[in-house]
């Protein structure tokens, strides 16, 4: 062990990270200040502690990462082995390093899948699909669902709501976020106007009968000026109008009309007034409210419904049309995506992700082998793990309390 901290020149907290043992550990670090070489420093020791080389898994974030990661072991193994204390154990070390399990989680999935075709029920002479290659088959994909759309007069309505290159573009990202998109798209209601005015509804409820709201409209409708041309007059009647548009509106569920009722009403807060104009106690009250109304709308409300530009309600209304077309056109673009892979036998991330995830989680068996068969999981970039990554390295490891890292090594 001392010798690897000294080849590394690990102490400190990196000292830590490599000799910590049965917990699961996370190191969170700032860039460039040593996490990867942390990561290289407890492989090293691990297998020092005659852990087989191949029950220990380290995942980079690039195949290039892999290669820089398997290099760096060489080379180290290298200069452990010329140290000629434990020579056997670098020797066999060093002439394994090949099969060492250093790769991408996609790399990992693969491997996990070839060695269960039958569980998995896959081709275990699949094609791993890269990214480049995924991008021309969805761009084809696309292609073919482009022109198929053109022959379907609903679905033919979206190239005049979105020009073509945005409906490419929505596509696409649908595509590239499939395992989201399908079951956003079969949560999707057959009236999602009527879903999200009732969600809006609610949010605008919460908000509009607000103690602090309703007590600052109170305030103002007792109020009045003794100068009826008064700034703040006028602009306390403005509110008070608007605020009768706004509740008319609610109890009429006509969201255009609130939006632009609740836009006026925040326009028209005005904080100012003439002391000659005014009681003075009254004044003070007028401007208190109005400060309240603003400072309310500003925090609660503005994030859904802008205090200056008016909220269009009709650009919902036309989403709401479109999408069951949207739905169909991107069912359409999956399936000409999904006979492109078949046709090469190919699997691409998000299917070795999908595909791994659904194999350890629901065969125990399958799950059982490679928890005895894998001691460590050491995972560089952590935090840029997908939900699904993370759910292959706790099934990997059976460890079931996810660390919240930046960087992690987990053992199982
Ligand atoms: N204890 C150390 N002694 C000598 N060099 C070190 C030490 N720790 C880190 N370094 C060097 O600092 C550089 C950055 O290290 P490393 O790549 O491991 O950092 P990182 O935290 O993984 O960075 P990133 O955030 O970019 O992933 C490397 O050249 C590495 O060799
Ligand atoms: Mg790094």
């Amino acid at each position: 062990m001392s010798s690897i901290l000294s080849l590394l020149q690990l102490k400190g907290r990196q000292a830590e990270a490599v000799t910590a043992r049965d917990v699961n550990l996370s190191v969170t670090a700032g860039a460039g200040s040593g996490k990867t070489r942390t990561l290289v420093g407890r492989y090293l020791a691990l297998l020092a502690e005659g852990l087989p080389l191949r029950s220990l898994v380290a995942i980079t974030f690039t195949e290039k990462a892999a290669r820089e990661m398997r290099s760096r072991i060489r080379r180290y193994v290298e200069e452990l082995m010329a140290e000629r204390q434990d020579s056997n154990l670098w020797e066999s070390a060093f002439a394994e390093l090949d099969a060492a399990r250093i790769g991408t989680i996609h790399s990992l999935c693969a491997a996990i899948l070839r060695a269960h075709p039958a569980e998995a029920a896959i081709d275990p002479g699949f094609e791993v699909l890269e990214e480049g290659m995924a991008a021309v088959l969805r761009a084809q994909a696309l292609d073919n669902a482009l022109v198929w759309a053109t022959t379907d007069p609903d679905v033919a309505r979206l190239f005049a709501l979105l020009k073509e290159h945005e409906l490419r573009r929505v596509l696409n990202t649908l595509l590239n976020r499939r395992l989201d998109a399908v079951p956003a798209f079969a949560a999707l209601s057959d009236d999602p106007l009527a879903v999200w005015s009732a969600r809006l509804a609610a949010w605008l409820d919460e908000r509009l009968t607000a103690q602090n709201w309703r007590d600052s409209l109170e305030t103002l409708a007792s109020l009045q000026a003794r100068n009826p041309h008064d700034k703040l007059e006028l602009a306390r009647r403005q509110v008070l109008a608007h605020w009768d548009e706004v509740e008319t509106a609610r109890a009429g569920g006509d969201p255009q009309t609130l939006f632009a009722s609740l836009t006026a009403l925040r326009s028209a807060t005005y904080i100012g007034g003439a002391k000659g104009n005014w009681d003075t106690g009254e004044l003070i009250a007028a401007r208190e409210a109005m400060t309240m109304l603003r400072a309310h709308y500003d925090a609660e409300i503005a994030p859904l419904v802008s205090k200056n530009k008016p909220v269009s309600w009709a650009l919902d209304q036309q989403a709401a049309e479109a999408l069951p077309h949207l739905r169909r056109l991107f069912e359409h673009t999956l399936a000409e995506y999904e006979q492109l892979k078949e046709a090469r036998r190919a699997l691409d991330f998000d299917d070795l992700e999908a595909r791994a995830v659904a194999l350890l989680e629901n065969n125990a068996d399958v799950r059982a082998r490679w928890q005895s068969e894998i001691h460590a999981v050491l995972v560089d970039e952590f935090q840029d793990t997908n939900e699904r990554q993370r759910r292959i390295v706790y099934a990997l490891t059976g460890f079931s309390t996810p660390p919240q890292p930046s960087s992690c090594q987990g053992e199982g």
